[in-house]
């Protein structure tokens, strides 16, 4: 039976090569995203399912649940991917960018990932993978609420690997440094992404790992040679 794999944000950046990865395998994708034209690489592809829409809504997470929980009855593995930040001094930034950081950040993976588990829970197998960041384990200036949420989803990760490992289920957590993605688009100081890490490369370690049977890969920090964030 082919593995059903669900990833957020898989429209742009990190995800999009991901996701990209898996369609060259034998696997069922679900994927999700706001922005249609990110999903053109998938056009005339079978055995995808691109939910379109703003995943902190809990309509697009359901709509997610019911193809998994109705249409596939299975999960095998889930790529809690999605986010967005604000590269700012502290100072700058606002409440509402504060809840727009912790719904896609926190609120989302540990949402989506409560309405999969069961399933994988029942199937005594599963991988469950956050997209972190370095800044989930180390603070970084102009990076705030961002490093904040990243530590918190770090908490939430931990825990729920302590959990999970009784019933079969693996929980990793990616720790890249800067990545060359869309991601700073709007950030009021923005890096020279130029030197950052190629989305592609990130992905071939995430899609390695998911890979990789009775081995379970906790926490896995990657920096480029010679470059930190
Ligand atoms: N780039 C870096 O330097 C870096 C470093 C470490 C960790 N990360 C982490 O890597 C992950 C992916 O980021 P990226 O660098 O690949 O950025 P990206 O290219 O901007 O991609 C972000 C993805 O998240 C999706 N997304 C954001 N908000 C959403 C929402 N409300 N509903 C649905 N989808 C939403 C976007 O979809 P739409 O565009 O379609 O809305 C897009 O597909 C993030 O968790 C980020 O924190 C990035």
């Amino acid at each position: 039976m082919k593995k059903v794999v669900v990833i957020t944000g898989a429209s742009s950046g990190i995800g999009r090569e991901i996701a990209k990865l898996f369609l060259e395998k034998d696997y069922i994708l679900i994927l999700s995203g706001r922005n249609g034209e990110g999903f053109e690489y998938v056009k005339n592809k079978t055995d995808v399912e691109v939910i379109l829409g703003d995943i902190t809504k809990k309509e697009i997470r359901e709509k997610i649940k019911d193809l998994v929980v109705n249409k596939y009855k299975s999960v095998d593995i889930i790529i809690n991917n999605a986010g967005i930040t604000f590269v700012q001094p502290f100072e700058d930034n606002t409440e509402e960018e504060l809840i727009k950081l912790f719904e896609i950040s926190l609120k989302t993976p540990m949402l989506l990932t409560h309405d999969l588990y069961g399933l994988m829970k029942n199937n005594k197998s599963g991988t469950i993978v956050f997209i972190n960041s370095a800044a989930g384990k180390q603070g970084y200036p102009n990076h705030t609420m961002y490093s904040a949420m990243k530590f918190g989803l770090n908490g939430f990760s931990q825990s729920l690997r302590l959990e999970a490992r009784k019933h079969g289920i693996r929980v990793i957590s990616i720790h890249p440094g800067g990545v060359k993605t869309p991601m700073y688009t709007n950030a009021k100081i923005k890096p020279d992404i130029n030197q950052y890490m190629e989305p592609k490369k990130v992905a071939e370690i995430v899609v390695y790992l998911c890979e990789t049977a009775g081995l379970s890969p906790d926490e896995i920090s990657i920096s480029r040679t010679q470059f930190q964030l």
